[in-house]
Protein backbone atom coordinates (compact mmCIF):
# COMPACT_ATOMS: atom_id res chain seq x y z
CA UNK A 1 0.00 0.00 0.00
CA UNK A 2 1.35 3.83 -0.71
CA UNK A 3 2.11 5.80 2.15
CA UNK A 4 -0.54 8.09 2.95
CA UNK A 5 0.59 11.91 1.28
CA UNK A 6 -2.57 13.93 1.37
CA UNK A 7 -4.96 14.25 4.37
CA UNK A 8 -8.54 15.81 3.64
CA UNK A 9 -9.93 17.69 6.99
CA UNK A 10 -13.58 18.71 7.52
CA UNK A 11 -14.51 21.35 9.51
CA UNK A 12 -18.14 22.27 8.96
CA UNK A 13 -18.52 24.70 5.73
CA UNK A 14 -14.29 23.96 5.04
CA UNK A 15 -12.61 21.33 3.85
CA UNK A 16 -8.50 21.25 4.72
CA UNK A 17 -6.76 19.45 2.12
CA UNK A 18 -3.03 19.08 2.85
CA UNK A 19 -0.39 18.07 0.73
CA UNK A 20 1.81 16.17 3.24
CA UNK A 21 5.49 14.75 1.67
CA UNK A 22 7.99 15.88 3.78
CA UNK A 23 10.45 14.38 2.66
CA UNK A 24 10.12 15.84 -0.59
CA UNK A 25 9.12 19.30 0.33
CA UNK A 26 5.55 17.78 -0.89
CA UNK A 27 6.79 17.33 -4.21
CA UNK A 28 3.80 15.51 -6.00
CA UNK A 29 4.26 11.58 -7.24
CA UNK A 30 1.77 9.62 -9.27
CA UNK A 31 0.16 8.35 -6.08
CA UNK A 32 0.05 11.93 -4.52
CA UNK A 33 -1.81 13.31 -6.97
CA UNK A 34 -3.55 9.95 -7.28
CA UNK A 35 -4.64 11.07 -3.46
CA UNK A 36 -5.25 14.26 -4.35
CA UNK A 37 -7.73 13.03 -6.93
CA UNK A 38 -9.48 10.97 -4.69
CA UNK A 39 -10.08 13.78 -1.58
CA UNK A 40 -11.30 16.32 -4.31
CA UNK A 41 -13.89 13.74 -5.67
CA UNK A 42 -14.27 13.05 -1.65
CA UNK A 43 -15.47 16.86 -1.56
CA UNK A 44 -16.83 17.34 -4.58
CA UNK A 45 -19.81 15.16 -2.58
CA UNK A 46 -20.33 17.53 0.05
CA UNK A 47 -22.61 20.53 -1.25
CA UNK A 48 -22.19 21.19 2.61
CA UNK A 49 -19.08 22.68 1.67
CA UNK A 50 -18.45 26.26 0.95
CA UNK A 51 -14.93 26.76 0.28
CA UNK A 52 -11.60 24.30 -0.38
CA UNK A 53 -8.39 25.40 1.48
CA UNK A 54 -5.38 23.59 -0.04
CA UNK A 55 -2.04 23.68 1.69
CA UNK A 56 1.62 22.05 2.30
CA UNK A 57 2.56 20.31 5.62
CA UNK A 58 5.04 21.65 7.58
CA UNK A 59 6.83 25.09 7.55
CA UNK A 60 9.37 25.07 4.44
CA UNK A 61 6.88 24.41 1.28
CA UNK A 62 3.74 24.29 0.23
CA UNK A 63 4.61 22.07 -2.79
CA UNK A 64 8.09 22.02 -4.14
CA UNK A 65 6.90 20.85 -7.89
CA UNK A 66 5.95 17.32 -9.43
CA UNK A 67 8.68 14.90 -8.05
CA UNK A 68 11.62 15.00 -10.21
CA UNK A 69 13.14 11.77 -9.25
CA UNK A 70 9.96 9.89 -10.39
CA UNK A 71 10.06 12.29 -13.58
CA UNK A 72 13.94 11.23 -14.09
CA UNK A 73 12.81 7.87 -15.49
CA UNK A 74 9.94 8.25 -17.32
CA UNK A 75 9.44 7.22 -21.23
CA UNK A 76 7.90 9.74 -23.48
CA UNK A 77 4.46 8.44 -23.45
CA UNK A 78 5.12 8.04 -19.64
CA UNK A 79 5.65 12.07 -19.44
CA UNK A 80 2.32 12.31 -21.49
CA UNK A 81 0.45 10.47 -19.04
CA UNK A 82 1.85 11.85 -16.40
CA UNK A 83 0.87 16.07 -17.62
CA UNK A 84 -2.11 14.70 -18.53
CA UNK A 85 -2.67 13.31 -14.83
CA UNK A 86 -1.86 16.55 -13.75
CA UNK A 87 -3.99 18.12 -15.79
CA UNK A 88 -7.07 15.72 -14.95
CA UNK A 89 -6.30 16.18 -11.09
CA UNK A 90 -6.18 20.39 -11.65
CA UNK A 91 -9.16 20.36 -13.77
CA UNK A 92 -11.30 18.89 -10.90
CA UNK A 93 -9.85 21.34 -8.46
CA UNK A 94 -10.70 24.24 -10.60
CA UNK A 95 -14.04 23.03 -11.59
CA UNK A 96 -15.08 22.04 -7.93
CA UNK A 97 -18.91 23.68 -6.91
CA UNK A 98 -17.35 25.79 -3.92
CA UNK A 99 -14.77 28.34 -4.02
CA UNK A 100 -11.00 27.17 -3.71
CA UNK A 101 -8.22 28.63 -1.54
CA UNK A 102 -4.52 27.80 -1.93
CA UNK A 103 -2.98 28.54 1.16
CA UNK A 104 0.41 29.12 0.13
CA UNK A 105 3.30 28.68 3.19
CA UNK A 106 6.55 28.09 1.48
CA UNK A 107 7.94 27.08 -1.71
CA UNK A 108 5.28 26.94 -4.58
CA UNK A 109 7.29 25.89 -7.11
CA UNK A 110 6.93 23.98 -10.58
CA UNK A 111 3.97 21.82 -10.29
CA UNK A 112 3.18 23.66 -6.47
CA UNK A 113 2.87 27.19 -8.33
CA UNK A 114 0.50 25.07 -10.92
CA UNK A 115 -1.76 23.32 -7.92
CA UNK A 116 -1.80 27.01 -6.82
CA UNK A 117 -2.44 28.96 -9.93
CA UNK A 118 -5.58 26.06 -9.95
CA UNK A 119 -7.29 27.57 -7.02
CA UNK A 120 -9.91 30.43 -7.26
CA UNK A 121 -8.08 32.37 -4.56
CA UNK A 122 -4.08 32.81 -3.11
CA UNK A 123 -2.73 33.55 -0.02
CA UNK A 124 0.68 33.42 0.91
CA UNK A 125 2.91 33.03 4.40
CA UNK A 126 5.27 36.08 4.41
CA UNK A 127 7.76 33.01 3.45
CA UNK A 128 6.33 31.90 0.86
CA UNK A 129 7.99 31.45 -2.49
CA UNK A 130 6.43 31.00 -6.29
CA UNK A 131 7.59 30.14 -9.05
CA UNK A 132 7.97 28.05 -12.34
CA UNK A 133 12.03 26.73 -12.59
CA UNK A 134 11.08 23.92 -14.90
CA UNK A 135 13.64 25.29 -17.88
CA UNK A 136 15.89 24.69 -15.00
CA UNK A 137 15.32 21.02 -15.58
CA UNK A 138 14.89 21.30 -19.63
CA UNK A 139 11.35 21.02 -19.61
CA UNK A 140 8.69 23.29 -19.12
CA UNK A 141 5.65 23.59 -16.77
CA UNK A 142 3.23 20.58 -17.87
CA UNK A 143 0.27 21.03 -15.15
CA UNK A 144 -1.11 23.97 -16.66
CA UNK A 145 1.21 26.66 -15.48
CA UNK A 146 1.70 27.99 -19.24
CA UNK A 147 -1.70 28.84 -19.48
CA UNK A 148 -3.50 29.65 -16.02
CA UNK A 149 -0.20 31.62 -15.12
CA UNK A 150 -0.74 33.42 -18.17
CA UNK A 151 -4.67 34.11 -18.13
CA UNK A 152 -3.88 35.03 -14.39
CA UNK A 153 -0.90 37.76 -14.30
CA UNK A 154 -0.67 38.31 -18.43
CA UNK A 155 1.28 37.42 -21.09
CA UNK A 156 4.51 39.82 -20.65
CA UNK A 157 4.81 38.39 -16.62
CA UNK A 158 3.93 34.90 -17.54
CA UNK A 159 6.74 34.57 -20.15
CA UNK A 160 9.21 36.99 -17.86
CA UNK A 161 8.92 34.09 -15.18
CA UNK A 162 8.67 30.64 -17.20
CA UNK A 163 11.85 31.99 -19.20
CA UNK A 164 14.01 32.62 -16.71
CA UNK A 165 12.96 30.23 -14.07
CA UNK A 166 12.83 32.70 -10.81
CA UNK A 167 10.97 32.64 -7.83
CA UNK A 168 9.73 35.62 -6.61
CA UNK A 169 9.24 36.16 -3.15
CA UNK A 170 4.81 37.06 -1.60
CA UNK A 171 5.73 40.24 -1.64
CA UNK A 172 6.55 40.34 -5.32
CA UNK A 173 3.72 37.43 -6.09
CA UNK A 174 0.59 39.74 -4.66
CA UNK A 175 2.82 42.96 -6.81
CA UNK A 176 2.06 40.82 -10.05
CA UNK A 177 -1.89 39.70 -8.72
CA UNK A 178 -0.79 36.32 -7.97
CA UNK A 179 -0.98 36.27 -4.76
CA UNK A 180 -3.98 38.11 -3.00
CA UNK A 181 -3.11 39.18 0.39
CA UNK A 182 0.50 38.17 2.27
CA UNK A 183 0.20 37.46 5.70
CA UNK A 184 2.44 35.87 8.79
CA UNK A 185 2.86 31.94 8.52
CA UNK A 186 0.86 31.50 11.58
CA UNK A 187 -2.43 33.09 11.15
CA UNK A 188 -2.32 31.63 7.23
CA UNK A 189 -4.89 29.03 7.76
CA UNK A 190 -7.35 30.91 9.82
CA UNK A 191 -7.21 33.93 7.03
CA UNK A 192 -8.54 31.65 4.73
CA UNK A 193 -10.92 30.26 6.67
CA UNK A 194 -11.99 34.02 7.51
CA UNK A 195 -12.56 34.32 3.58
CA UNK A 196 -14.51 31.21 3.56
CA UNK A 197 -16.82 32.47 6.43
CA UNK A 198 -17.94 35.66 4.44
CA UNK A 199 -18.32 33.94 1.00
CA UNK A 200 -20.65 31.43 3.20
CA UNK A 201 -22.84 34.24 4.08
CA UNK A 202 -23.77 34.60 0.70
CA UNK A 203 -26.24 32.24 -1.51
CA UNK A 204 -24.21 28.99 -2.15
CA UNK A 205 -26.56 28.46 -5.44
CA UNK A 206 -25.13 32.25 -6.79
CA UNK A 207 -21.53 31.69 -5.78
CA UNK A 208 -21.08 28.58 -7.55
CA UNK A 209 -22.52 30.17 -10.51
CA UNK A 210 -20.54 33.11 -10.36
CA UNK A 211 -17.45 30.89 -10.00
CA UNK A 212 -19.08 28.82 -13.26
CA UNK A 213 -19.61 32.24 -14.75
CA UNK A 214 -16.34 33.34 -14.71
CA UNK A 215 -14.34 30.05 -15.98
CA UNK A 216 -16.25 29.67 -18.97
CA UNK A 217 -16.05 33.73 -19.87
CA UNK A 218 -11.80 33.08 -19.61
CA UNK A 219 -12.15 31.13 -22.65
CA UNK A 220 -14.77 33.66 -24.39
CA UNK A 221 -15.42 36.65 -26.61
CA UNK A 222 -17.06 39.06 -24.30
CA UNK A 223 -20.71 38.70 -26.50
CA UNK A 224 -20.17 35.06 -25.69
CA UNK A 225 -19.84 35.72 -22.16
CA UNK A 226 -22.38 38.16 -21.61
CA UNK A 227 -24.76 36.09 -23.17
CA UNK A 228 -23.69 32.79 -20.69
CA UNK A 229 -23.79 35.82 -17.64
CA UNK A 230 -27.40 36.63 -18.60
CA UNK A 231 -28.75 33.05 -18.78
CA UNK A 232 -27.18 32.22 -15.60
CA UNK A 233 -28.24 35.70 -13.98
CA UNK A 234 -31.91 34.74 -15.37
CA UNK A 235 -31.81 31.03 -14.04
CA UNK A 236 -30.82 32.04 -10.63
CA UNK A 237 -34.55 34.06 -10.94
CA UNK A 238 -35.71 30.53 -10.46
CA UNK A 239 -34.53 30.00 -7.08
CA UNK A 240 -35.34 30.32 -3.67
CA UNK A 241 -32.42 31.95 -2.26
CA UNK A 242 -32.87 35.12 -4.66
CA UNK A 243 -36.50 35.57 -3.30
CA UNK A 244 -35.05 35.01 -0.03
CA UNK A 245 -31.85 37.65 -0.81
CA UNK A 246 -34.22 40.69 -2.07
CA UNK A 247 -36.43 39.99 0.57
CA UNK A 248 -34.18 40.20 3.42
CA UNK A 249 -32.94 43.38 1.81
CA UNK A 250 -36.15 44.49 1.76
CA UNK A 251 -36.73 43.82 5.44
CA UNK A 252 -33.52 45.32 6.59
CA UNK A 253 -32.49 41.45 8.04
CA UNK A 254 -29.76 39.22 6.99
CA UNK A 255 -30.88 36.67 4.30
CA UNK A 256 -30.94 32.56 5.47
CA UNK A 257 -29.98 31.02 2.48
CA UNK A 258 -31.08 27.33 2.01
CA UNK A 259 -29.19 26.38 -1.63
CA UNK A 260 -32.65 25.87 -3.11
N1 LIG B 1 10.94 16.51 -6.48
C1 LIG B 1 11.53 15.57 -5.75
N2 LIG B 1 12.20 15.83 -4.61
C2 LIG B 1 12.25 17.12 -4.21
C3 LIG B 1 11.65 18.16 -4.93
C4 LIG B 1 10.97 17.81 -6.12
N3 LIG B 1 10.31 18.73 -6.88
N4 LIG B 1 11.90 19.32 -4.30
C5 LIG B 1 12.61 19.02 -3.21
N5 LIG B 1 12.84 17.68 -3.14
C6 LIG B 1 13.59 16.94 -2.13
C7 LIG B 1 15.09 17.14 -2.31
O1 LIG B 1 15.57 16.26 -3.31
C8 LIG B 1 15.56 16.81 -0.92
O2 LIG B 1 15.58 15.42 -0.76
P1 LIG B 1 16.85 14.70 0.00
O3 LIG B 1 16.79 15.27 1.38
O4 LIG B 1 16.48 13.25 -0.09
O5 LIG B 1 18.06 15.09 -0.76
C9 LIG B 1 14.47 17.35 -0.03
O6 LIG B 1 13.31 17.48 -0.85
C10 LIG B 1 14.78 18.73 0.53
O7 LIG B 1 15.12 19.58 -0.54
P2 LIG B 1 16.50 20.42 -0.61
O8 LIG B 1 17.56 19.73 0.16
O9 LIG B 1 16.78 20.71 -2.04
O10 LIG B 1 16.05 21.73 0.17
P3 LIG B 1 16.63 23.20 -0.02
O11 LIG B 1 16.08 23.99 1.11
O12 LIG B 1 18.10 23.18 -0.22
O13 LIG B 1 15.98 23.71 -1.38
C11 LIG B 1 14.21 24.02 -2.98
C12 LIG B 1 14.58 23.87 -1.49
C13 LIG B 1 14.74 25.34 -3.52
C14 LIG B 1 12.68 24.00 -3.05
C15 LIG B 1 14.82 22.85 -3.79
O14 LIG B 1 14.46 21.63 -3.15
C16 LIG B 1 14.35 22.77 -5.20
O15 LIG B 1 14.82 23.54 -6.03
N6 LIG B 1 13.44 21.82 -5.48
C17 LIG B 1 12.99 21.57 -6.85
C18 LIG B 1 12.03 22.63 -7.29
C19 LIG B 1 11.62 22.39 -8.73
O16 LIG B 1 12.42 22.38 -9.65
N7 LIG B 1 10.30 22.20 -8.95
C20 LIG B 1 9.74 21.96 -10.27
C21 LIG B 1 9.69 20.49 -10.55
S1 LIG B 1 9.30 20.16 -12.22
C22 LIG B 1 7.62 20.27 -12.33
O17 LIG B 1 6.94 20.64 -11.37
C23 LIG B 1 7.04 19.91 -13.65
C24 LIG B 1 5.60 20.22 -13.81
O18 LIG B 1 5.18 21.36 -14.04
C25 LIG B 1 4.63 19.14 -13.86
Amino acid sequence: MSEQTVRLSLEGITAVITVDRPKALNALNTSTLEQLEEALASVAEKPEVRGLIVTGAGEKAFVAGADIAEMMDLNIEQSLAFAARGHRVFDALEKLHCPTLAAVNGFALGGGCELALACDLIYASQNAKFGLPEVSLGIIPGFGGTQRLTRLVGRARAKELIFTGDMVDAARAQDIGLALDVVPAPQLLDHCRAVIARIAKKGPLAVARAKRVIAAGADLSLAAGNQLEREAFADLFRTSDRKEGMTAFLEKRPAVFRGS
